[in-house]
């Protein structure tokens, strides 16, 4: 079965009321690919925003993290029921800016996937490496123990995205070249295959992250592993939706 290409938005903290709107008027206004998954993850404040103002029904609306438990008192946390009381249907898990500024830790970030699933959203889970660990050459070290935090208390994953973002590689304008990439995705997906068994790692889509734009997004197109990408700066942008059609 081939796996859908699919394009990720993570504006990360920046919009306000009228930029969000002027974002998602890019989508609205673009005759995008029906056979292209979008997903964009505003700031959670205009969650109901997005969701009201998107018209493309091949875009959909994620948080950019959740808590890990019900609604309670929890100050300053969102709970998957209030995503999805919204209308919004994914979340992020783990971006590397919530790993390293943050502190979450791989059991906080699996913990907090597996609830997500339990409460009916789909998730992109975000792995990997800095780059010290790039350098010491421990990459897939990294990934397979953020990895497998998760797999450990996750059996099911048809609604997780796995997307691997290289930190050294995000908002540094010095993407991955596509050749490591795929080599890093293969190896990722043989893990998962050790893990989560070989049908699923076949199906599970591995998106890259990290200073993806409308321009190289392009020279990706024939790495079998790459199965789409999840994209911060440029998603704000209207290139935006030259990365949505890159594979055309
Ligand atoms: P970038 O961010 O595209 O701005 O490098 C990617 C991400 O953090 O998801």
């Amino acid at each position: 079965m081939a796996r859908q290409f699919f394009v990720g938005g993570n504006f990360k903290m920046n919009g306000t009321k009228e930029s969000v709107k002027k974002i998602i008027g890019y989508l609205n206004d673009s005759d995008l690919p029906a056979q292209v998954e979008v997903v964009i993850a505003p700031p959670a404040l205009y969650l109901g925003l997005a969701v009201e103002v998107n018209t493309q029904k091949t875009v959909a609306i994620a948080a950019q993290n959740v808590f890990d438990k019900d609604a309670g008192a929890f100050t300053g946390e969102i709970c998957p029921a209030q995503v999805k009381d919204l209308g919004a249907t994914w979340t992020l898990t783990g971006h590397s800016e919530r790993r390293t500024i943050i502190k979450e830790s791989d059991e906080f970030v699996a913990n907090k996937t597996k609830f997500a699933l339990e409460q009916g959203l789909s998730v992109i889970l975000c792995i990997g490496e800095t780059l010290e660990e790039r350098k010491a050459g421990i990459t897939l070290d990294v990934c397979a123990r953020q990895l497998d935090a998760a797999s450990k208390i996750i059996s099911d994953w048809t609604n997780i995205v796995v997307a691997y973002e290289p930190v050294w590689a995000i908002g540094t304008g010095l993407a991955a070249t596509p050749d490591d990439a795929q080599e890093t995705h293969k190896a990722i997906r043989a893990h998962l295959a050790t893990t989560i068994g070989e049908k699923q790692a076949a199906e599970v889509r591995i998106l890259y992250g990290g200073s993806v734009n409308g321009k190289n997004a392009k020279e990706f197109k024939d790495k079998a592993d790459v199965d789409g990408f999840l994209v911060g700066g440029a998603s704000l942008k209207p290139e935006f939706v030259d990365i949505i059609k890159s594979r055309l």
